[in-house]
């Protein structure tokens, strides 16, 4: 497979990141999820790395009263310490990181759901298609998750969400699609169900994070009753066009870590450390012992 995304009409992402991270607590009480490293690297910056793949120039994050954007903040004060005592190289890293792509900052002071987080970056999507990514959701792979889903969306248009595969025993627990194939790793979505218990699950790919959408989901967001726990969920939005517009998911071809949880994080963080013959041999004494 190549990608190329560098013609794609998409070049706006929506990341969201003002949820109450509760499965996260105590840390999230001071620090938002989006900011917790993988290895120093926290997880909005993976986020936005998966965006750049894809030829994504302007990224809005959704965030509380706390700012995660000013991570991305040029930095030019400590750039120029860095130079001066010869750490260039990381001087070079810190640029990189501020200028990847065009930052803006949106505030959602109360957390009323993903899909009202969305609904206040309207004016920034502008009526152009545009991809969510939740940060929380790792995918790393050959191609970025962000460029296989606009890959489908460019040929298929209206809304492409990514999934995966899931063990049947945590259905209950994810949005679960299904729908006839119309190529390889690709459907036609006809049932988009929120947590079906696992005997009425009507497949086991569940929705992962990342999400190539039509603008009109708006019309449906701005429409939408609150639902489960008084919250506007993105889904719903999308269920609701579902009529009128074609809407495929892929399954991406990525390693996935669900990063909202400890144990997912450690995996993440594992993966990352087994790339550093230090730590590799760390973890294979560790395992040793054990
Ligand atoms: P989650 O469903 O993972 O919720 O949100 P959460 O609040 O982060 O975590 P838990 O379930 O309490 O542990 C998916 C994404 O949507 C954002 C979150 O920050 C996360 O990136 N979100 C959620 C918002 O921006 N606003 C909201 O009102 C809700």
């Amino acid at each position: 497979m190549t990608l190329n995304n560098a013609n794609s009409v998409t070049t706006k992402a929506i990341i969201p990141v003002a949820g109450l991270g509760t499965r996260f607590l105590p840390v999230t009480r001071s620090v938002p999820k989006a900011l917790l490293p993988v290895l120093g690297i926290p997880l909005v910056q993976h986020a936005v790395n998966d965006a750049v793949e894809a030829g994504i120039t302007d990224i809005a994050i959704v965030e509380d009263a706390r700012s995660v954007g000013s991570y991305f903040h040029s930095m030019p004060d400590l750039e120029g310490r860095l130079r001066q005592t010869g750490r260039d190289e990381l001087a070079d890293q810190m640029v990189e990181i501020s200028s990847q792509a065009r930052i803006t900052s949106i505030k959602q002071l109360e957390p009323l759901g993903n899909g009202h987080a969305i609904l206040l970056a309207k004016n920034f999507v502008d009526d152009e298609p545009f991809v969510v990514i939740f940060p929380d959701e790792i995918l790393w792979g050959e191609y970025s998750s962000t460029a296989q889903i606009l890959d489908v969306r460019d040929r298929y248009g209206g809304n492409v969400i990514a999934v995966t595969e899931t063990s049947w025993d945590d259905v209950h627990t994810k949005g679960i699609v299904a729908g006839p194939s119309v190529e390889p790793n690709v459907i036609a979505i006809e049932q988009m169900v929120e947590k079906p218990p696992r005997d009425e699950a009507p497949s086991n790919l569940a929705i992962i994070g990342r999400y190539a959408l039509d603008p009109a989901v708006f019309e449906h967001l701005e429409r939408m009753e609150r639902g489960a726990g008084g919250e506007i969920w993105l889904t719903d939005a999308i269920i609701a066009c579902m009529g009128q517009y074609p809407t495929h998911a892929v399954t991406v071809d990525a390693i996935r870590y669900d990063a909202g949880v400890p144990e997912g994080m450690f995996g993440a963080t594992l993966h990352q450390a087994a790339k550093d013959p230090t730590m590799r041999q760390m973890i294979v004494d560790f395992a040793a012992e054990l």
